[in-house]
């Protein structure tokens, strides 16, 4: 996942950008660079692979100067080469940057049909023409750079330096981080306190739309209008070697790590500028199938389980699924005309791992959506779609459930494609549902203070029941789920409409009830089960669609969720329900990455 570093010094600047590149690639990454300026001009290295193959590269051919900006690219517009790697300099500007430009492909088709001849195939190239263009027009950087990101959507962390301007940097943010410290002698810019930390023990965040420049020792921040504007120093922690990257467990480091992992996965299988899936590539032959057949445990299961709605809403083919543990047990129908589907992190569930054997006993052709591309269960498929999760490490699935969803939705919409099930322009909404949801995640995210305080209500509860009607009942379950292998406490999903068939019993004035509500075709029928709650005195916390006059009336504590997609639902709204899991548990003082009596792949059965 990338990393952003920006150095200005009494000295060279070199071997610093390199040493804070190597501190940020416990991210992830698969390129690395940098761009420093010298007498009036800009030196750029870049290479394919780790921060080693830079240093060789360095080795042989150096460069110097006082002021630089360095970069590890996870690859998300375009192959991870070294054509794509950041920086990226165009004549006046080199540019690093970490998000997505969502609207890069409208903005380059303006510039190509001007004459403008673009190198790479990221996102961050426009960056570096928009900005290039300005200065050629004669603007100076500050100005070329602002009016650059006022033409910008989507979520973005950037750092530039300008031919002409040996001790120039400027830098924004939307969405991805960006923080600055003054240490000695040194100014550091980077979108990671973590990796900074060795040069000094407090830095400043920026806020959304602030803009720094750092000219020599100086620094000042502006807001979007560039007045002058202070932001607060915080301490910060040590880098240390466990991994967390500061974060107190790794559930909570992989819940926030969805929005970079998300877009790694839906880059790989979707083109962002061209509207189309990549599965093509794949040389499998999807043609006969007319029926799925999905198996796999736990979180995988329920990702499975929202598969199972989109396959046969959007593709219109019949999808059966199973447990992994009945499957093997199960008379399955099997024929040539249906494909067996699995799904696993690890790819060493037992029970998921013999559920396929026995599928490929039958003479099924096997799919499997894994995390670990190694494992045995991608070894034993005939075509294997990864979800680009990284390591999960928290036993508590988190980004893979919503990589999954992301890898699963991709396949959907490339069979709904083949079958012609959905038109051109139907397919073009549909992937634009998911091009949004990395920097929808992010916003989610933000809700992380208002549910401590729902986590702080509820932590003392014995029992919980999460429910939900259509796209939301599987993340009634899994919500559930989350909650109870983290924090001990009892909980129930259930189908909104089944509650007074049984659950209801359970209402009192003590039990909570999160109700999954989003704007959707079920709304109306969800507030009504809300309601049933309500007369009862249960404690409601509305996850969706919330309205003011309900938070009154109802007295109810609510997370205001604002997607209504048939794609976007069930990744966005696992987003506040793995957050609760977590400060619940949190609070009660459980062993969260590890909880009592579970592992992270059950290899027996
Ligand atoms: O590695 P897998 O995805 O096959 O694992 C399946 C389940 O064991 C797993 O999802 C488990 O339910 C998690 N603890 C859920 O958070």
């Amino acid at each position: 996942m990338c990393g952003i570093v920006g150095i200005s010094a009494k000295k060279n600047v070199s071997s610093d950008i390199v040493q804070c590149l190597n501190h940020l690639s416990y991210r992830g990454y698969d390129s690395a660079g940098l761009s420093i300026t010298k007498d009036n001009e800009i030196f750029e290295r870049k290479i394919q692979g780790k921060v080693t193959n830079l240093e060789n590269f360095l080795n042989n051919d150096p460069i110097s100067g006082n002021c630089g900006i360095g970069h590890t690219r996870w690859a998300t517009h375009g192959e991870p080469n070294t054509i794509n790697a950041h920086p990226h300099t165009i004549s006046n500007v080199s540019v690093v940057h970490n998000g997505i430009i969502e609207n890069y492909h409208d903005l380059k088709a303006i510039l190509e049909k001007s004459g403008v001849n673009f190198i790479s195939d990221t996102d961050t190239e426009i960056i570096s023409q928009l900005i290039n263009i300005e200065l050629i027009n004669g603007k100076k950087p500050l100005e070329a750079f602002k009016n650059t990101i006022t033409k910008l959507e989507g979520a973005y962390a950037i750092v530039a330096i300008f031919r002409g301007y040996d001790d120039l940097m400027i830098g924004t943010k939307l969405g991805s981080p960006l923080l600055y410290m003054k240490a000695k002698n040194m100014i550091i810019l980077s979108s990671d306190a973590y990796s900074i930390s060795d040069y000094g023990s407090s830095v400043t965040y920026l806020e959304d739309g602030d803009i720094i420049v750092t000219e020599k020792s100086k620094i000042s921040l502006h807001d979007y209008s560039l007045n002058t504007i202070q932001r607060p120093s915080k301490k910060i922690k040590k880098r240390d070697k466990d991994g967390l990257n500061g974060h107190d467990h790794f559930m909570i480091k992989e819940i926030k790590e969805q929005p970079d992992v998300l877009s790694h996965a839906l880059s790989y299988y979707l083109n962002f500028s061209k509207y189309k899936i990549n599965l093509d590539k794949y040389n499998f032959d999807f043609t006969k199938i007319n029926r799925i057949i999905i198996s796999a445990c736990g979180t995988a299961y329920f990702a499975g389980m929202v598969a199972k709605s989109w396959f046969e809403d959007i593709a219109n083919i019949k999808v059966d699924l199973d447990i992994a543990s009945e499957f093997r047990y199960k008379k399955m129908f099997f024929d040539n005309k249906t494909l067996s589907l699995f799904i696993s992190q690890s790819g060493e569930t037992a029970d998921t791992l013999a559920a396929l054997r026995h599928a490929k006993e039958n003479d099924q052709k096997i799919v499997s959506v894994v995390n670990t591309v190694e494992s045995s269960i991608a070894k034993e498929s005939d075509l294997v779609l990864p979800i680009f999760a990284g390591q999960e490490i928290g036993v508590a699935s988190t980004k893979a459930f919503t990589c999954q969803l992301a890898t699963l939705a991709s396949l959907v919409l490339f069979l709904a494609k083949k079958k012609r099930h959905i038109n051109a322009s139907q397919e073009k909404a549909l992937i634009e549902e998911l091009v949004h949801i990395p920097s929808q995640v992010l916003d989610v995210l933000k809700y992380e203070n208002d549910i401590k305080k729902i986590a702080k209500d509820i932590h003392k509860s014995s029992s919980a029941i999460f429910m939900g009607r259509g796209a939301t009942l599987p993340l009634a379950l899994e919500g559930a789920l989350k909650l109870k292998e983290i924090s001990y406490i009892h909980a129930e999903g259930i189908a909104s409409g089944e509650l007074k068939h049984g659950a209801i019993a359970l209402v009192d004035k003590k039990l909570p009830v999160i109700v999954l509500a989003p704007d959707d075709i079920f709304y109306v029928k969800n507030l009504s089960n809300m309601n049933e709650v309500y007369s009862r005195g249960g404690k409601i916390i509305l996850v969706g669609k919330v309205q003011n006059n309900q938070l009154k009336d109802l007295k109810l504590t609510g997370i205001n969720i604002e997607v209504n997609g048939k794609l976007n639902i069930p990744i966005i709204m696992s987003i506040p329900l793995q957050l609760l899991a977590y400060h619940v548990a949190k609070l009660r003082g459980t062993d969260i990455d590890q909880p009592r009596n579970l592992a992270k792949a059950v290899t027996v059965e």
